[in-house]
């Protein structure tokens, strides 16, 4: 069985007012069906542009990328959104809802995508609501629920179609430290009792070493990609005595 994420040398330029800019410069990286893998870096260094171009959310300006065994560049823009929609689940720092809907309604909204009916589709998300440890909940606004429950509606949103990806920017970003470990919790279980591949950008060296593997960007390129090594697990160990 193939990979599920194969990068060959990506490239990714934006255009600004002072000519390109190279975001990632040349990016290798393959990553196995179960993973779980932090990426680090320092701000601006390109882990949401990688993670971008991951999503399908954004094209490489140049290079090879091909998804369990499909080479994106093939799709067309149909295709690109149904891949999104059906295989790849996002977790953003700012959780991402609709402040007028209800929980479920809100994790609701990609199963129709599915061609799932309302009925159906509503069932589903109290599933998932409970999946999250949020029963009970289904019929609160997010402005009615902490920024932690308002993650967890924002996680069961992005497994509602059993997704193979679940790519996650600085998920416990936005989190008490408390809360985040739960968040990271979850992160784990979907990832060891489902097999949910999880990539998890982060800025908490908590996060990252509690993974198998770490990789690290610096200036659009790969600067690491291995085990947290024991620089990062001092890294931790202060953080915890910090806060
Ligand atoms: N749409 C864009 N147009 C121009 N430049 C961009 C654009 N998006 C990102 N960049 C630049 O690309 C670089 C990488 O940005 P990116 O958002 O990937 O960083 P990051 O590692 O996620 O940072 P942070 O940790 O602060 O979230 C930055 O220098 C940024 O200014
Ligand atoms: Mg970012």
């Amino acid at each position: 069985m193939g990979a599920l994420i194969e990068l060959r040398d990506i490239v990714k330029e934006f255009q600004t007012g002072a000519g390109p800019f190279r975001a990632l410069d040349g990016v290798s990286l393959t990553v196995e069906e179960g993973e779980l893998m932090a990426i680090v870096g320092p701000s601006g260094s390109g882990k949401s542009t990688l993670m971008n171009v991951i999503g399908c959310l954004d094209g490489a300006t140049s290079g090879n990328y091909v998804f369990d065994g499909e080479d994106i560049s093939s799709l067309d823009e149909p295709q690109l959104a149904r891949l999104r929609n059906m295989e790849i689940g996002f977790v953003f720092q700012q959780f991402n809802l609709l402040p007028r809907l209800s929980a479920r309604v809100n994790v609701a909204l990609p199963l129709i995508y599915a061609g799932l009916g309302r009925e159906e589709r509503l069932r589903k998300a109290g599933e998932m609501l409970e999946r999250v440890g949020l029963a009970g909940k289904e019929d609160s606004r997010p402005s009615q629920l902490s920024g932690g429950q308002q993650q967890r509606v924002a996680i069961a949103r992005a497994l509602a179609n059993s997704p193979r990806l679940i790519l996650a920017d600085e998920p416990t970003g936005a989190l008490d430290t408390k809360t985040g470990a739960d968040v990271m919790q979850l992160f784990h279980d979907l990832n060891e009792k489902q097999g949910v591949t999880v990539i998890i950008v982060t800025h908490d060296p908590r996060v990252a070493i509690a993974t198998r593997r770490v990789l690290r960007i610096l200036d659009g390129r790969v600067a690491y990609d291995g085990p947290p090594t024991p620089e990062m697990k001092a890294a931790a160990q202060q953080e915890g005595a910090r806060v």
